[in-house]
């Protein structure tokens, strides 16, 4: 058996977040039409361009690796997806709008946690400045969606 080498990680893990953005444009159409709240619809169809551009950026570190864009689905993108669909047919809700949300919030934390790991092996790995600034750039777009939804959900809050 061949070892697994920080690089074979990298690769998976990069392959694992660009299958995960490529399922989001479908994924925030969805929350968007189940959200409950215009306020709600409206963040998730606003972040369309911002995935496309992640998805280039991604597409751009397969580049610089010298390596065809691959997808590879994983158990946690999976079951993120399943939880929507379970929402998205469960029928009106006064709580939709919550619903929608944590759908949102853990998929950009499962973003996040995988750019944290790529962004740690690509110091490792002593791979390109370009690699690590389109990282960046994805990981700061995550975070921003995830402090979006976080604002909303801490104004719903019932005190
Ligand atoms: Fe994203």
């Amino acid at each position: 058996m061949t070892e697994t080498t920080p690089a074979d990680v990298f690769e998976r893990e990069l392959r694992k977040l660009y299958h995960a953005e490529l399922e989001i444009l479908d994924l925030h159409s969805d929350l968007a039409a189940a959200a409950a709240s215009e306020e709600v619809a409206a963040l998730f169809t606003g972040h369309k361009e911002d995935t496309v551009e992640q998805i280039h950026r991604i597409e751009r570190i397969f580049e610089q690796l010298d390596e065809p864009p691959r997808a590879d689905g994983s158990p946690v993108m999976e079951g993120i997806l399943a939880e929507k669909d379970a929402l998205v047919t469960d029928g009106p809700s006064e709580l939709r709008d919550l619903d929608v949300l944590s759908t949102g919030m853990l998929n950009e934390r499962f973003e996040i946690t995988v750019l944290d790991r790529l962004l740690l092996l690509a110091t490792d790995l002593e791979l390109s400045d370009e690699t690590v600034m389109e990282l960046e750039a994805n990981r700061r777009e995550a975070r921003a969606a995830l402090s979006e939804m976080e604002a909303i959900v801490e104004r719903r809050r019932v005190n």
